[in-house]
């Protein structure tokens, strides 16, 4: 990381150790650094902080309605609309205190709406929101959806193929997910094989 990008990391971890939302962080911050490289035209200084700070705010949701708040049936939608507008405020601060001279009402921009909004609002958005979701689509992204809904990854691979997959905004990205999905089902493959 970037020294930018490590002091906003630094500052963004204590509120990042909820729902694996760190390893998250991390995993999608090299994505959007990859898809930034497929893809020029969107602005690294806005797509990195905000990709470190995008989720800081589950931290102040209630803690027992957190697995229940995301998929295909929530029972706290709104959680999705309240973690969003926490991590302006969580954001906000950090990027005031850092004092980084960056383009904090961009970076704040994307952070507010970055689930709730599915258009791209701008090409930083799309980066943003494509690595965001890419990292479903990773080995810990599988794992860990897996264990909110209590879904076996066939069946978590076959959700993200038919639902996240085509709510993809880049080709890049898209291209990308195929790629993940590919290693995804080999694994699954692999296990059911090796058991049987
Ligand atoms: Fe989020
Ligand atoms: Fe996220």
């Amino acid at each position: 990381m970037t020294p930018r990008d490590l002091a906003l990391w630094r500052a963004a971890r204590p509120w990042l150790d909820v729902r694996a939302n760190d390893v998250h962080t991390l995993i999608a911050w090299r994505l959007a650094r990859t898809l930034l490289a497929l893809r020029p035209g969107a602005d690294e200084a806005v797509v990195l902080p905000a990709i470190i700070l995008h989720d800081t705010g589950w931290k102040r949701m209630p803690q027992d309605k957190l697995a229940k708040a995301v998929g295909p049936n929530p029972q706290f939608p709104e959680l999705q609309r309240d973690h969003e507008l926490a991590g302006v405020e969580i954001g906000s601060e950090i990027l005031r205190r850092l004092g980084l001279g960056l383009n904090d009402a961009a970076i704040l921009g994307i952070v507010d709406g970055h689930d709730t909004t599915r258009a791209a609002r701008s090409p930083e958005d799309a980066v943003v929101k494509d690595a965001d979701k890419l990292w479903r689509f990773t080995p810990h992204g599988v794992a860990t959806i897996g264990g909110w809904f209590g879904t076996p990854a066939p069946e978590t691979l076959a959700m993200l193929e038919d639902f996240v997959l085509p709510s993809l905004l880049t080709p890049e990205a898209r291209i990308m997910a195929q790629g993940f999905l590919a290693e995804g089902w080999a694994a699954a493959e692999r296990e059911e094989r090796m058991n049987g």
